[in-house]
């Protein structure tokens, strides 16, 4: 007898990179998605290089009597990376799902790029990219043992518009493009790789960074970007982020594998168009 309702990721072991959050007024995406997950039964390994961010996200998964981990690696070393993952096996005797979510932008001194710095565009590229890379390589051998597994990488609609800086704006392209790869060299293995392009999201990385590095107020950057959204001219939230991974990472996307899914209220909608008659 099937029951009234079912936990959608129950008992599947989840690894979420990057699932504390920056300190701020709102949810972070990668805390939502780690929440949601074991919101649904996961058991979560809360991985982020801030241990008290990651321990803070844990506190909340157990107060709603879920199952959580912190664990402290810096997702740019590749030996941390490989140690997290083997512990992790080894502990929980499978990984059933690997949420990519780490991610900087301005905090990283991004810029544009006549006036991009090499070592700031490195450092970008081995947050954004390299470390989505090596967890891969990490965790695909393990998969591929289970025939079962996936991984959900988190990307930016930042690929597709007039973004103001080179380095994030490049490496979120390589995420798509990683993850297409990931998909078509491991669909016979039964491992699905998706992303997904959150675009305005009201959550600390967007607003408390921009609060900082601009000096401008909450209010004034809130607003300026809620206009740039056609759905209820709302940015959308870190629990928009979640709800769609959960989706991507559970069975009922069994079929999905290799796409990009937009999280942005309908901002790509909006290509070139004013909503208004042009005049010729
Ligand atoms: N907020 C938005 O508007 C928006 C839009 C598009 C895409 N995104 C994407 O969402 C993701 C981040 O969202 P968030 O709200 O969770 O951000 P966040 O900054 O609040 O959380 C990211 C976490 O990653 C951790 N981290 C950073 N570098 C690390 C490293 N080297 N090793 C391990 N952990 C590290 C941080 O300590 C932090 O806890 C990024 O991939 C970002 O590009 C956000």
């Amino acid at each position: 007898m099937t029951q009234l309702r079912e936990f959608r990721v129950n008992e599947k072991i989840a690894i979420v990179i990057g699932g504390g959050q920056r300190k701020g007024e709102t949810i972070g995406n990668g805390r939502a998605s780690a929440i949601t997950y074991a919101k649904e039964g996961a058991k979560v390994i809360v991985v982020d290089n801030n241990l008290e961010a990651a321990q803070d996200t844990v506190d909340e998964i157990n107060s709603i009597g879920g199952f959580g981990l912190a664990y402290k690696a810096d997702v740019t070393k590749e030996l941390e990376i490989k140690k997290m993952i083997l512990e992790t096996q080894k502990n929980f005797g499978r990984i059933d799902i690997l949420h990519n979510n780490v991610g900087i932008s301005i905090a990283g001194g991004d810029s544009e790029i006549t006036q991009i710095d090499s070592k700031n565009f490195d450092y970008i590229l081995s947050v954004n990219l390299k470390s989505m890379i090596f967890t891969c390589k990490y965790v695909i051998p393990i998969m591929r043992k289970q025939k079962y597994g996936n991984i959900v990488n988190i990307s930016s609609t930042a690929v597709h518009e007039e973004y103001p800086w080179i380095s994030y704006k490049v490496s979120k392209a390589g995420v798509n493009a990683l993850t297409e790869q990931v998909a078509i060299q491991n669909a016979k293995y039964g491992i699905r790789a998706n992303c997904i392009e959150p675009g305005l999201m009201n959550t600390p990385m967007a607003i408390d960074a921009r609060v900082d590095a601009w000096n401008e107020s909450r209010e004034k950057i809130i607003s300026a970007r809620d206009s740039k959204v056609p759905l209820k001219g709302k940015m959308g939230t870190a629990w928009d982020v979640a709800n769609a991974a959960l989706f991507l990472a559970s069975d009922e996307a069994q079929f999905i594998t290799g796409i990009t899914l937009m999280v942005d209220g309908g901002v790509h909608c909006r290509v070139g168009g004013s909503g208004k008659p042009d005049k010729h």
